[in-house]
């Protein structure tokens, strides 16, 4: 089965999927992106992240070349011709190419990319044992909320995931714990369940929404407020949301075990209600 590129309106092989040197893209930077996955074939919230789409672009003045509609033919178009049985879509919208210059030019032609690769979830052991995070200091910029290729930062911050064999990094801003490198975080602090509001600091996760709806579905109590990183390690539970981790238990922060060192009964069943959820 293939791994599907499109390039500017065309499916060509991944191989054959090339871009200009100039592209602001791979100069700057400067660019757009999202990452979908999908269950049984079917792309999972893609209303979602269209929209998300659709704001990252707007707020970087990125022409959006497609409609939510046309972006929809061209996912299921890839899904199918790719064929996996779970494919990871990944989106991304460049401002073009152009003689290397900082500022833009309004009429700059933008680089739209998609790749659809084969996805393999979590093992189901992973998600009963739950995993560990490191925290690391948060050195993103002040706009996290748009979901930009500029991703130095995350990518330093999973480079030391990957050196110190754990999970995922959690991303710590003057004490206060924003996200992790590729996934929100939240913690359960007697009985309630708390993540970083929205706003520049952190991305507005799908996930994370899809979660804080459930958790109000099954009368858990939410709110989105910062907590510090002392709170994180004596939190009742910590877990993480995203597209590629769904609702995964943090059994251990920097080595400290957090609440008895399983994944805690609020997160289980958060992981539960996500689970039929996206069945
Ligand atoms: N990242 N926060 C950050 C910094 C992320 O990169 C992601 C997802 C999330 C979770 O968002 P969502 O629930 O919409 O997937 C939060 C994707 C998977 C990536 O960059 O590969």
């Amino acid at each position: 089965m293939p791994n599907v590129a499109f390039i500017n309106g065309a499916f060509v092989p991944l191989a054959d999927a090339k871009v200009s040197i100039e592209d602001r893209g791979f100069q700057f930077g400067d660019g757009v992106y999202e990452v979908i996955r999908t269950y049984k074939g079917c792309p999972f919230s893609i209303e979602a992240h269209l929209a998300r789409l659709d704001r990252s672009a707007a707020a970087l003045d990125l022409t959006q070349p497609y409609s939510r509609a046309e972006w929809t033919g061209h996912i299921l178009e890839g899904v199918k011709r790719a064929a996996y049985p779970e494919a990871k879509i990944y989106l991304q919208i460049t401002r073009g190419v152009a003689p290397r210059d900082h500022a833009y030019s309004d009429d700059a032609t933008p680089t739209v990319v998609m790749t659809v690769r084969e996805f393999h979830p979590l093992d189901r052991s992973v998600q009963a044992t739950g995993v560990e995070a490191m925290t690391t200091e948060d050195i993103r910029w002040g706009r996290c909320d748009i979901k930009s290729v500029n991703l130095l930062a995350n990518v330093l911050a999973r480079q030391q995931v990957k050196q110190a064999r754990v999970f995922e990094a959690i991303l710590v801003n003057s004490g206060l714990v924003t996200e992790g490198a590729v996934s929100n975080v939240m913690v359960v602090q007697g009985g309630t369940v708390v993540t970083a509001p929205e706003g520049p600091r952190i991305l507005s996760g799908v996930t994370r929404a899809i979660v804080l709806d459930l958790a109000l579905s099954e009368g858990v109590s939410t709110q989105e407020r910062f907590v510090s990183q002392s709170d994180l390690y004596t939190a009742d539970e910590v877990f993480l949301t995203g597209t590629t981790v769904e609702v995964l238990a943090v059994i251990r922060v920097d080595g400290k075990v957090i609440g008895d060192g399983r994944p805690g009964p609020i997160t289980q069943r958060l992981a539960a209600s996500f689970a039929s959820r996206v069945g």
